[in-house]
């Protein structure tokens, strides 16, 4: 499938905009100084923190570091849940938020079967997906150019 070139220059903090790319959507967050912050934090927590699981098909190596992305803000990822291909929410929040499932503190969750999501796409502990949210190929074209596939 082509690549697919993107302006993220009007992207603020805490939006998200999504492209669509060989048929699925691609989600391309630019997450908050707080959203970022809280990423550490949550390593034990979730089932695959560092992103190790079968990254040929989740994670380039670019992206397993700490903020799962190239640059430190921008999220770029497939907006389909591992388990069976349901798309997630966006359920952003800084902190806990009472009314969300088990002091989750948001990021994504898949409405299907209830695989919840950090706002690296790292999939929590004991959920039907085994594993985070795919991170694309891409890179940059220059700063506010990015180019998926
Ligand atoms: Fe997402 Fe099952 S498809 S939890």
């Amino acid at each position: 499938g082509a690549a697919v070139e993107v302006d993220i220059s009007q992207l603020k903090p805490g939006e998200k905009m999504t492209v669509e790319w060989r048929g699925k959507p691609v989600w391309i967050i630019r997450r908050t100084p707080e959203q970022l912050a809280e990423l550490p934090k949550l390593d034990g927590q979730l089932a695959d923190p560092k992103s190790q699981r079968n990254p040929a098909e989740f994670t380039p190596s670019y992206a397993q570091n700490e903020h799962r992305s190239i640059k430190p803000e921008i999220l770029v990822a497939v907006g389909i849940c591992p388990h069976l291909g349901c798309s997630p929410t966006d359920k952003f929040a800084t902190g806990p938020q009472p009314s969300l499932p088990n002091d989750w503190h948001g990021g994504f969750l898949c409405p299907c079967h209830g695989s919840t999501f950090d706002m690296a796409g790292r999939v929590y502990k004991n959920k039907p997906s085994p594993d985070n949210l795919p991170v694309p190929p891409h890179m940059y074209l220059s700063d506010t150019r990015l180019l998926i596939g």
